[in-house]
């Protein structure tokens, strides 16, 4: 892709997450409930988003992501800035060297898991190679992935899927695959602590029912969610 593609490509992903974020902000002005899965308007994020580059030189030291790490159960319905969401999905599981590998190990180096993004303006892949997300579906799942209600209006929820077919094969795939997707869930979780946000993994998903929405084959499985936004302070 060439320069200037990127940068507009960059520009129109910046534009497409505030267009959503100014929808939910009009709608509170207006009095219309902005609660996920409510009579609010559905706002349809755009097809593709490019995450800006940030600088990775925080200041902000592992030992104190250490200490902030927590898990936090109350969201406001705050949507995250590209830059923040950007870091979030880098940190998690980005590539961080020319030969395409990423933040977190994998057995064989085979990345079994597909990560997705479920955000107010719908659902997206990450392509980590490209670091970019990509719309699989046009609609606000948010509020149908968790049981409890307070993770229910998140600004984003992570949703972990492990394809079994990819190159291990077998139950290997599966215990590797798990223990792949619990390194992203502790990287996500430190970065949002250096961000000053809040995280929690939750197993207590809608899998059946998220599946479905999401058109996952018998060979992708969803394992376990994770939410990620500002929290009610
Ligand atoms: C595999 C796994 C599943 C979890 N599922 C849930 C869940 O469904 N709901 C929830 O509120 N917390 C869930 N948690 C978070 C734990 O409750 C939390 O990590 C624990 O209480 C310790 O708190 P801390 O993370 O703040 O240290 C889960 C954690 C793990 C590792």
């Amino acid at each position: 892709m060439n320069m200037e593609r990127r940068k507009f490509l960059e520009k129109a992903a910046v534009l497409g997450i505030g267009l959503f974020a100014a929808e939910i902000a009009c709608s509170r002005e207006k009095g219309i409930p902005s609660e996920p899965g409510t009579s609010r308007q559905e706002v349809t994020g755009p097809e593709v988003i490019e995450l800006p580059a940030f600088e990775k030189n925080s200041t902000f030291t592992l030992d104190q992501a250490l200490v902030n790490r927590k898990s936090m159960r109350s969201f406001t319905d705050t949507p995250l800035s590209p830059e923040k969401l950007s870091r979030l999905l880098w940190a998690m599981t980005g590539v961080n060297r020319p030969n395409g590998r990423r933040t977190t190990p994998s057995a064989l180096a085979a990345y079994p898991v597909d990560v997705f993004s479920a955000l107010p303006g719908g659902v997206y892949r990450y392509e980590t190679k490209e670091h970019r997300l990509v719309r699989v579906l046009s609609e606000d799942i948010r509020s149908k992935v968790p049981i409890q209600p307070g993770f229910k209006k998140a600004a984003m929820i992570a949703l972990y899927v492990a394809n079994v077919k990819r190159r291990l094969g077998g139950k290997r795939t599966i215990r590797w695959a798990d223990i792949e997707i619990g390194c992203m869930v502790q990287n996500l979780y430190l970065e949002a602590a250096s961000l000053g946000i809040g995280s929690c993994v939750f197993g207590l998903v809608r899998y059946g029912k998220v599946s479905k929405l999401l058109g996952l084959e018998d060979n992708q499985l969803l394992r376990i969610a994770q939410t990620v936004g500002p929290i009610d302070k």
